[in-house]
């Protein structure tokens, strides 16, 4: 099966020239079998109607963010996309869109979607070779967007250079690429997507994935007191499992999310609990564990709480002073004990011999699958938007993926608990 066939591929097209040549792009993907739409903005309607991405996608083109009759266009566009395509992707958009400047339905939209997205650079040669365009370029690449590298020839300013279009088939062979080597196939079956308020954006040939599983996920950190006032923390921002949460979520999944520790905005549509500690934390998960069919355990759990957790704020009187720490219950490992037929996924934040280290873990807690990062790995770990990871299976499979954004990852490692529902129930 062509790996394109069925996927929801949007395509955002800015005002440059080049825009004419996305048209076979769109063309070539809807042939392999993708449900493609468009986003285009004021500026590129100047060299393409909208009228001919229409024909050739055979779905409604968005140019304007208010005047859809479907509410929160850029949320239903974003949640649609399985892949997020910009070209061509001019200055002034990869200015917008490296500094996270949402003034139209393209920049709304990339603001809103986890999907992975794929960038086009396509201008004159000073403008793309100018400090400020490769500057923008490296952050977007940065924050785990994927460049696909502007070609040299002429240019429709009449000069020779570097900043060309790459041709269509090169475009469609790197998204081919990328759907071999990541996706699972979904079955075929009639779903809509809802736009919310009533409204149906699409239909699309593919039923949600995680539809009717339940899905726990954790995230943060855990905060043990020592008194009313001071408490042990960990670095984690709970952006990874944020993130994984919601792209659950737009699989289909009812997502509980647990939360410890954490500085992300809490998001829509999802069961959501606060919790302070390990225990807490534990006593949550257990609480819903008989009815969930998968655990996916992001969170930085404390191994250690302080033994006497001081009734009044600790005066400072001695030189030193001295806590007894005892050891947290390991919650993953009593979930691996009792794991039935769920799934379980952790994660191993190690800072040497990761592999062997996250090996032991995924033995010792009886999962399906471990993610192990190294937090020390500039771009890895706590705090940042991207995260380096290995996925370690089971079967002792081992997968070493570059560094992307933790969206990307978590869009990865979604994938693969679909993979492992699809292997469990036959
Ligand atoms: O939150 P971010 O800033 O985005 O950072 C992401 C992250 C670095 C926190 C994340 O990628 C990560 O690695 N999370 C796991 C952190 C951790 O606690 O790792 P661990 O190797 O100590 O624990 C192994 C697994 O057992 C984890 O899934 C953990 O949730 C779980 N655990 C650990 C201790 C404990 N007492 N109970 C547990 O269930």
């Amino acid at each position: 099966m062509n790996p394109l066939e069925g996927r929801n591929i949007l395509i955002g097209v800015t005002g440059g020239i080049a825009a004419y040549k996305v048209v076979e792009v769109a063309s070539r993907l809807k042939k392999s079998g993708a449900n493609v739409r468009v986003i285009m903005t004021k500026n590129a309607t100047e060299f393409v109607s909208p009228r001919t991405f229409q024909e050739i996608t055979g779905n409604p083109v968005s140019v304007e963010m208010f005047a859809e009759k479907i509410h929160v266009a850029h949320i239903a566009l974003a949640d649609f996309a399985d892949l997020l395509l910009i070209a061509p992707a001019t200055a002034n958009f990869l200015a917008k869109a490296a500094h996270g400047i949402a003034d139209d339905l393209l920049t709304t939209t990339i603001l809103a979607t986890t999907a992975p997205i794929f960038v086009c650079p396509s201008m004159n040669t000073n403008m793309l070779e100018n400090r400020v365009t490769q500057e923008n370029l490296k952050i977007l690449k940065n924050l785990g967007m994927k460049i696909i590298d502007s070609a040299s020839g002429n240019l429709a300013c009449g000069t020779i250079g570097k900043g060309r279009l790459p041709e269509p088939e090169d475009i469609c062979a790197e998204i081919e690429k990328f759907f071999a080597e990541n996706f699972v196939p979904r079955e075929k079956n009639s779903v809509e997507i809802s736009a919310g308020f009533g409204e149906v954006l699409t239909i699309v040939e593919n039923p949600l994935p995680l539809a009717g599983k339940r899905i726990i996920v954790t995230a943060g950190g855990t905060i043990e007191p020592i008194d009313p006032v001071r408490y042990i923390c960990n670095r984690s921002s709970g952006k990874m499992g944020y993130e994984i949460a919601k792209v659950a979520r737009k699989h289909g999944a009812e997502v509980l999310l647990i939360s410890g520790n954490s500085t992300e905005l809490q998001p829509e549509n999802l069961h959501f609990q606060k919790v302070e500690s390990a225990e807490e934390m534990r006593r949550a998960i257990l609480a819903e564990y008989e009815s969930t069919n998968a655990v996916i355990m992001a969170a930085a759990v404390s191994d250690y709480r302080v033994k006497n957790v001081a009734a009044q704020k600790i005066k400072k009187s001695d030189e030193n002073l001295t806590l007894e720490l005892v050891k947290n219950p390991d919650i993953l490992k009593e979930l691996g004990q009792n794991k039935g037929k769920r799934i379980l996924v952790g994660f191993a934040a190690e800072t040497e011999n990761l592999i062997e280290y996250a090996n032991k873990k995924l033995e010792e807690k009886n999962l399906d699958m471990i993610v192990a990062n190294n937090v020390t790995v500039e771009g890895a770990g706590f705090g940042t938007s991207t995260n380096i990871a290995s996925l370690i299976h089971r079967d002792g499979k081992i997968e070493n993926l570059p560094k992307m954004s933790k969206s990307e990852l978590a869009e990865q490692i979604v994938r693969r608990l679909e993979e492992k529902f699809l292997l469990k129930e036959g």
